[in-house]
């Protein structure tokens, strides 16, 4: 596996391929990134995965400064999954004068749901994404269904600049208990970590809830959400957002529309976000 740290490098290197199936991270790899790399491996004739912790994604009050940075844990797990080639650019190789280029997703994917409690999250994941897709000249790329939101706007992304790149949803990681596999679960003291089981528990019942009565109006669905966002409130979550959407965009659901609820919550310090498809 070789990895890269310059873009010069990795244009060098790619040359003797055609099709790079690619899985951008921020790094501190976990079983949910890992199953992304095994799941492109068959998909192209090199298996690329990005390492970069990208600032425009990030607002000031948020935790860019301690989200952790482990390269050579991380190139370890790589290597062993599959991958062969890593790019791990510095950020003064990645933005070497501001980004003021930026990607602007339109509002209705971008500024409900994460983007509105994390205004600006999905421009710069959109600037970052489609500056590694074209850096990497990935021709597949695959992104994980547990940040549900991110997958969407960058499907739409891709469609509508006419990229071509097929883009590809990996299905969500979990641990026994069936909490989400996140970088941030890192945070969690271990109460908090026992606990964090109640974000995914609470999603699996309003999904037990909706199919066992597949004709829900609007207000059924909506007490479902106040229910959950109360009983969370109550055990000492802070929840951001408890809603059950149409799987396609994201806008609430109409009759007959394939179903997800979607769910971010503070335990302590920790913001976790998680989602069920119904
Ligand atoms: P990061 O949080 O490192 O996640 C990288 C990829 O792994 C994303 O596509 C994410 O959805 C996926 N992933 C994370 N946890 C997962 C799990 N438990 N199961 C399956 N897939 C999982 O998402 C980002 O980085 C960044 O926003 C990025 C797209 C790299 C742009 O900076």
């Amino acid at each position: 596996m070789k990895i890269i740290h310059t873009i010069a490098e990795l244009r060098e290197e790619l040359s003797a391929y055609r099709h790079p199936a690619v899985v951008p991270t921020m790094g501190n790899l976990h079983a949910g990134h890992l199953a992304l790399v095994r799941q492109a491996k068959p998909l192209g004739d090199v298996t690329v995965s990005t390492i970069f912790v990208n600032r425009l994604q990030f607002a000031p009050h948020e935790d860019f400064d301690t989200y952790p940075r482990t390269l050579d844990a991380d190139c370890a797990q790589l290597e062993a999954a599959g991958c062969d080639i890593v790019f791990a650019p510095k950020e003064a190789e990645m933005y070497p004068q501001p980004q003021t280029f930026k990607v602007h997703p339109p509002t209705e994917l971008s500024d409900i749901l994460e983007g509105h409690f994390r205004p600006g999250f999905f421009i710069g994941v959109c600037t970052v994404v489609l500056k590694l897709l074209s850096l990497t000249q990935a021709r597949t790329a695959l992104f994980g269904k547990k940040d549900y939101q991110q997958l969407m706007v960058i499907r739409n992304m891709v469609k509508q600049f006419a990229m071509p790149i097929t883009i590809i949803g990996g299905e969500t990681q979990r641990a026994e208990d069936g909490l989400a596999l996140s970088s941030r679960n890192g945070y969690l003291s271990p109460a908090e970590r026992a606990q964090a089981v109640q974000l995914s528990a609470t999603l699996r019942s309003i999904v037990e809830a909706v199919r066992a009565n597949p004709g829900m109006d609007a207000a059924a669905l909506a007490r479902l959400e106040t229910q959950a966002m109360q009983s969370l409130s109550q055990t000492g979550w802070r929840p951001d957002y408890v809603a059950v959407r149409r799987q396609a965009d994201l806008q609430p659901p109409q009759a007959g529309d394939a179903l997800v609820v979607l769910a971010a919550a503070r335990l302590g310090a920790t913001r976790l976000i998680d989602n069920l498809e119904i």
